[in-house]
């Protein structure tokens, strides 16, 4: 009966990007489901289905749902905040504060609810999200994900130096407290744990081996921040004198692709580093509501992926100020248009290409997530548009949606086959 209930077939103007840049578009298609993955999507519905429930969405539009690869829920109370610092003075004296608050249970109980509802109402059907480094807080932040029937990866945050004492760990506890967490009774199929060192500059050098060691020992998967603001990068190459650059301090302490891994920003990363970013498999999260509002830079996402880079895209709340991943896409496109402004041969994001790394792109962290070819989860949105826009082509509708659209535009959700509350 579990599996039937992911058996369906829904009707309606079926849009997604099978590949970077390329959207395609099915009127009144038919998008088949069995045990929660995608059979194929068709013109005429085939004989072989015709038993299957069918769920009339005729004009609305059906998408992937989005896939937010970098996202802290433990910030979602400071959106707004000290949006005229840039990165360390914001961390200092708005973040770090905040994130204190979460070594009380109950004020995560409060937040994560709220978070969780949040990131399902924006159609954000997949995320990578940190906690803070309160073990019991991130499982309950998992725990939230979970029972809303989301996808996720959830880190509990390492800080062992360079962070006040109220939000720092001895290096010891940090470690165990990973291991316990990583092994804690939340886990599920849908929502895994992440191995989530800050950054370089919070964690030290025998943590940093540790939570190597510990990725490659349990196959763990590691997020965190890399090359975000220049004054980070001079830090890092401070507190690593004898390694060459910020990227190589990952990859001494086996952080840099020996596992899957997201690496938030990426801002100021030359044609050598983004190369060997590339070789070594890792992630880019391109976070530009994050860029702009923390003045750190614009990310080249032309470069990352002329070179063959798995971009992602990500919300970086709350340094980014919107969990709806619309939003960031435009923003994306936006930045990109403001670095091919100055630099021509760094070619503006198109709105397919943006979507696709919302979609595709970030989903293949998950495995196969974020497309309607065969196999992959059923992972979906129902979309209404304007009955004023009825008369325009399913092309157009997609990009009103993504430009003007909003939440209360979502009528439904689905991961894996699964109904989101
Ligand atoms: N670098 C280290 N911590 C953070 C954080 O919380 N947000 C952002 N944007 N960058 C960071
Ligand atoms: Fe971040």
């Amino acid at each position: 009966a579990a599996a039937a209930e992911r058996d369906f077939v829904v009707q309606g103007d079926i849009v997604y990007t099978p590949a970077c840049g390329e959207a395609k578009i099915l009127p009144q298609g038919y998008l088949v489901v069995k045990e929660g993955k995608v059979q194929g999507t068709y013109a005429e519905l085939p004989a072989a289905y015709a038993d299957l429930k069918k769920q009339d969405c005729r004009g609305q539009l059906i998408m992937p749902g989005f896939c937010d690869l970098h996202v802290h829920a433990a910030q979602y109370r400071q959106i707004g905040l000290g949006m005229d610092e840039s990165l360390l003075t914001w961390l200092e004296k708005y973040t770090f504060p905040e994130e204190q608050k979460f070594s009380d249970p109950a004020y995560a109980e409060r937040v994560y609810e709220d978070f969780a509802a949040e990131l399902a109402k924006c159609g954000t059907t997949r995320a990578a999200v940190y906690g803070t480094i309160h073990r019991q807080s991130a499982e309950i932040l998992a725990q939230k994900l979970a029972k809303r029937g989301l996808g996720a990866y959830v880190g509990k945050v390492n800080m062992d130096r360079n962070a006040p004492d109220y939000l720092c760990e001895t290096s010891e506890a940090s470690l165990a407290e990973t291991e316990q967490f990583v092994h804690a009774p939340v886990w599920t199929d849908l929502v895994r744990p992440i191995l989530t060192p800050r950054f370089a500059p919070s964690v030290t050098p025998k943590l940093l081996q540790d939570l190597g060691d510990l990725a490659r020992r349990e196959n763990l998967p590691v997020q965190t921040h890399l090359s975000e603001n220049k004054g980070e990068i001079q830090w890092v190459a401070e507190l690593f004198p004898t390694i060459r650059d910020y990227p190589q301090v990952y990859a001494h302490y086996g952080l840099y692709g020996t596992t899957p891994t997201l690496m938030a920003h990426c801002i100021h990363m030359d044609a050598a580093q983004i190369r060997d970013l590339v070789s070594h498999g890792v992630y880019p999260v391109f976070c530009p509501e994050s860029n702009l509002n923390l003045t750190s830079g614009i990310m080249p996402v032309r470069r990352f992926l002329t070179a063959g880079a798995k971009v992602a895209l990500g919300s970086d709340v709350g340094a980014g100020h919107d969990l709806f991943m619309p939003h960031v896409i435009v923003r994306a496109i936006q930045v990109s248009k403001v670095r091919a402004m100055e630099q021509p041969e760094e070619k503006a994001l198109t709105l397919p290409e943006a979507f696709y790394l919302a979609t595709k792109g970030g989903g293949s962290f998950f495995g196969k997530v974020g497309s309607f070819e065969l196999g992959y989860d059923a992972d979906l949105l129902i979309v209404r548009t304007p009955a004023a826009l009825a008369d325009r082509s399913v092309m157009e509708r997609w990009q009103y949606f993504i430009y003007h659209g909003t939440p209360e535009d979502i009528t439904a959700r689905y991961v894996a086959g699964r109904y989101v509350r």
